[in-house]
């Protein structure tokens, strides 16, 4: 569950301990990107600002390395993040007509937030688990051999 951290100063605060717990050198910036993503539950402008400030690392960079990865998000995210597997083994698997199904029940398509924040819908490549393909991930939960009539019920475990 993402943290509270509101307002810009809180925001700088909060990154000024990632890097001083962590080190400012260049390689603690993934890990640190990561730690902010998974507490704030996305990377905000302010926090690539004071990143840059603190690791003298050009805001521009570690822009593009927080879009380049897709766990990490630039944009304010739902409260729960559906990861569709699109790689081939799950698409062979059934796996179109799964995404067909998230998409509908969901009214979103890939990248979209849903209007009440309660969802982001995201695709992703293989997650390392295709023989239990087609694969979906709520949050940290991991779904196998999902059939688009599951989706609905699927769903419903998340408030
Ligand atoms: S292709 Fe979907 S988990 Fe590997």
């Amino acid at each position: 569950m993402p943290v509270e951290v509101k307002g810009e100063q809180d925001v700088r605060s909060f990154v000024r301990t990632l890097v001083k717990e962590q080190g400012s050198e260049k390689a603690e910036l993934i890990p640190i990107l990561h730690q902010i993503n998974h507490e704030m539950g996305y990377i905000s402008d302010e926090a690539i600002q004071e990143l840059s400030e603190r690791m003298q690392i050009p805001a521009s960079h570690i822009f593009s390395v927080a879009t380049f990865y897709r766990m990490l998000s630039t944009e304010p995210r739902g409260r729960h993040v559906i990861q569709f597997c699109e790689s081939a083994p799950c698409h062979v698997a059934g796996g179109r007509q799964v995404w067909q199904s998230l998409q509908k029940e969901l009214g979103l398509t890939n990248g979209e937030t849903s209007a009440d924040e309660k969802w982001t819908l995201i695709t992703t490549s293989c997650l390392g688990v295709c023989g239990i393909g087609p694969v979906v991930i709520v949050d940290h939960d991991i779904y196998g051999n999902v059939t688009p009539d599951q989706v609905p019920t699927l769903l419903k475990n998340y408030d």
